[in-house]
């Protein structure tokens, strides 16, 4: 029997809020602009809203909303607590106790069915989703290479340089890093430099900077610009290490 090796990629931030949602989307477009059959992941989501009883995770929306995947959402993501928290912590609040093999099930199900999988992490490496496991822990179950998004600002250095340090600690493959600029305050010297000082600090491949991209909202599911992320990823999809070829 012969058959395709399931891919995927997880996508890990420097913090919440750097834009790791709205890159994995855009990987997402660009890989089913290119004809992949694209699957999405966020395996834990916090601070959901509630509709109608259901609850709402909007990464896990914006996610498949860019792959146009057609997967239950109980597979796309298959924890959804309300409060706005680590993993760890919300799931204690609801007396919840996150299964990590819940999670694996539901990625190797995915993986199944799709080229690639592109699975959004949640918070940074070292956010809490037991007592004893991490998201880098996760990432590793599922023997996942590690995208890093950071934030373009001032600290990112700092912030990046420890991703890379935790990452490699645990085993982890890195394919590279990306900048990425969530708001539209002015550019500082810091913002400007940010990309060229982290390549010459360390060996981690820089994918690319991609620049506030007007009209993108992952809270209100408006998919905007995101599809133009490969503009500005530096040499494409192969620098990835994903093979697009059936
Ligand atoms: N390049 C960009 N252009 C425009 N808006 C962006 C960009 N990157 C991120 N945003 C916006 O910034 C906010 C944070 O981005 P995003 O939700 O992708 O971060 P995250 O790392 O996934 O956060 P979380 O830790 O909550 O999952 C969102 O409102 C998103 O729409
Ligand atoms: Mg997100």
């Amino acid at each position: 029997m012969s058959h395709a090796v399931p891919q995927g990629i997880f996508i890990t931030g420097t913090d919440t809020g750097v834009g790791k949602t709205v890159i994995a989307a855009g990987l997402a477009v660009l890989f089913r602009k290119r004809g992949v059959n694209v699957g999405v992941m966020k395996p834990i989501q916090t601070g959901c809203l509630s509709r109608r009883g259901a609850r709402i995770a909007a990464d896990a929306r914006f996610l498949i909303q860019a792959a146009r995947a057609d997967d239950p959402i109980n597979q796309v993501c298959p924890y959804r607590f309300k409060i706005p928290a680590a993993p760890l912590v919300a799931a204690e609040y609801e007396g919840v106790k996150i299964d990590l093999h819940r999670i694996e099930d539901s990625y190797r199900r995915l993986s199944m069915r799709h080229g690639v999988t592109v699975v959004e992490g949640i918070g940074g490496l070292l956010t809490p989703i037991t007592p004893t496991a991490a998201v880098i822990d996760l990432a590793i179950r599922l023997n996942l290479p590690l995208i890093i998004v950071a934030h373009i600002r001032l600290g990112t250095l700092n912030h990046a340089l420890l991703t890379v340090q935790g990452a490699r600690q645990a085993g982890a493959t890195i394919l590279g890093i990306i900048f990425n600029r969530p708001g539209r305050s002015p550019r500082d010297l810091a913002e400007k430099t940010n990309p060229g000082v982290f390549s010459r600090l360390c060996s981690v491949p820089v994918l690319g900077t991609v620049p506030y991209m007007e009209g993108v909202s992952v809270e209100e599911g408006r998919l905007g610009r995101v599809g133009m992320l490969g503009q500005y990823l530096n040499e494409g999809l192969h620098h990835l290490g994903i093979k697009l070829d059936p």
